[in-house]
């Protein structure tokens, strides 16, 4: 089960702390891989397929509901970060809903303004194929009272990130990436959803990617 190999990637002991404090962000390429959700509680809210636009700023996922979990939710979202929208689609009901993203952090990329918290190295450096090196970068949680920690690889793809809040803490993890976009036509609008009207934010809501997973 995916939700078991979740990744605890984000405490940093001081001896593996890199002084290297000015380096900004990178940022992750085009992929295709499968994202898990879980709150600290043990509740898995969704495991399911993702594909990103690294450039295009572009991510769908949808939730595998196949993967029998008593709390997951049916999703199927396609945000558009640049833009500031975004769809949850019901592909079977041919029906989907246009919403207005007041906040753009993800678990794919790390945000411009995140700081470098710590790189560190898990399992055995020394032997091949025994040793992984993650860097590790936090920051608030836009309007919220909160604070995000995410985990990347030295290439920068994402590995976990953690949104802790006042209400609820969520952990995503990233498994099984490949770099490329395999289907091109999941980041397109389906015909059904094109022409939608936005729908009103109600007074109050922040929608983000993570909100939908609570
Ligand atoms: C990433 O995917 C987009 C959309 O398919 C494409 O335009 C872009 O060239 C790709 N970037 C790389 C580095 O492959
Ligand atoms: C859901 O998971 C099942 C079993 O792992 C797999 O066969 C199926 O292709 C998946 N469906 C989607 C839409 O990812
Ligand atoms: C899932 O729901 C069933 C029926 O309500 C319950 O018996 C079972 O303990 C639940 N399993 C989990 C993992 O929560
Ligand atoms: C289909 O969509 C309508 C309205 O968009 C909704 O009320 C209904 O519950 C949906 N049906 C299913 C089976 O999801």
């Amino acid at each position: 089960m995916y939700a078991a190999v979740t990744l605890f990637v984000f405490m940093c002991l001081t001896a593996t702390s890199h002084a290297d404090h000015h380096h900004h962000p990178c940022h992750s390429p085009n992929m295709t891989g499968f994202m898990s959700v879980m709150t600290l509680k043990g509740e898995v809210r969704a495991h399911g397929a993702f594909t990103y636009d690294s450039m295009g700023k572009k991510l769908r996922f949808r939730s595998n509901e196949s993967h029998p979990v008593n709390t997951s939710i049916g999703l199927d979202v396609l945000m558009f970060f640049e833009e500031g929208v975004f769809y949850e689609i019901d592909s079977k009901n041919q029906s989907c809903e246009k919403k207005a993203l007041q906040c753009s952090i993800h678990p794919m990329d790390i945000p411009d303004d995140a700081k470098f918290h710590c790189a560190m190295n898990l399992g055995n450096p020394s032997i091949e194929g025994e040793g992984f090196k993650a860097n590790v970068w936090t920051g608030d949680i836009p309007g919220k009272k909160g604070v995000y920690s995410m985990s990347v690889t030295m290439g920068c793809l994402p590995v976990s990130t953690i949104y802790f809040m006042d209400s609820t803490t969520i952990l995503f993890s990233i498994l099984d990436i490949e770099n490329e976009i395999k289907d091109p036509d999941l980041l397109v609008v389906p015909s059904f959803c094109q022409g939608q009207p936005l729908e009103e934010t109600p007074e109050g809501t922040v929608n983000t990617f993570y909100n939908e997973f609570i």
